[in-house]
């Protein structure tokens, strides 16, 4: 979905505490940034941030961080961050291509949450768990941490499971039909759409 541009969005996000403009200034110092040694997870797609900041809320012995191409869905996780004095919670306007230049080996864990499908052949390639994206995450992410993918698209799920098994990665679950299970089950903003028609979640978590 395309979202109308937010002239608003870049100068509210460049006076957010919580908004980092500059995250290769921390490459292999996040700890640093947190004040602490506590894990992080990151969020790729972050969107209006309805994850980040409820998985940030609720687990304040980690520190997460969630990146952004969109600016204009950003903003509104940004406010989140803000109102909720987060201090274990950063967002990036990156885009997950630059993800190098961020991150060293420090991140424990990925999130991917109904990033865009790109159905076409020719889109393949800008799928966030297209190979090219899975050897870029493997730079970053410390061994054994793991990465959590939901998805509404089949088809575009089935080829990640691929994607993930050439890449190497473990399989350590596997679900068609995710349901709601328990208080820390998070429903992302997109999520809260798909699961309103009746269409089933595609889960998958694997091992690095
Ligand atoms: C369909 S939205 C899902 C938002 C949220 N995760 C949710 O579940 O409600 C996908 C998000 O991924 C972001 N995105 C897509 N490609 C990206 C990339 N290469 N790097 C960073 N973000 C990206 C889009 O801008 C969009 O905000």
């Amino acid at each position: 979905m395309r979202l109308r541009k937010k002239h608003f969005a870049i100068p509210e996000m460049q006076e957010n505490p919580y908004v980092d403009f500059n995250g290769q200034d921390h490459k292999g110092n996040w700890q640093e940034v947190f004040d602490n040694k506590n894990d992080i997870y990151l969020e790729i797609g972050s969107g209006k941030g309805g994850f980040i900041s409820q998985m940030a809320q609720n687990n304040k012995g980690i520190n997460f961080i969630g990146i952004d191409l969109e600016t204009n869905a950003l903003v509104y996780a940004g406010r989140k961050l803000k109102d909720l004095e987060l201090e274990n919670a950063r967002l990036l306007p990156i885009n997950a291509e630059k993800l190098l230049d961020i991150f060293d080996k420090e991140v424990s864990r990925i999130y991917i949450n109904f990033c865009n499908p790109w159905p076409k052949n020719r889109q393949h390639k800008r799928r966030l768990t297209h190979p090219r994206f899975l050897e870029i995450y493997k730079k970053i992410l410390k061994k054994g941490s793991i990465i959590q993918l939901k998805t509404d698209d089949l088809d575009f799920f089935q080829d990640s499971l691929k994607y993930f098994e050439d890449s190497g990665f473990e399989k350590l679950e596997i679900d068609y039909d995710k349901k709601i299970e328990g208080e820390d089950y998070i429903v992302t903003e997109y999520e809260s759409k798909w699961r309103s028609r009746n269409i089933p979640i595609k889960f998958a978590k694997f091992k690095f």
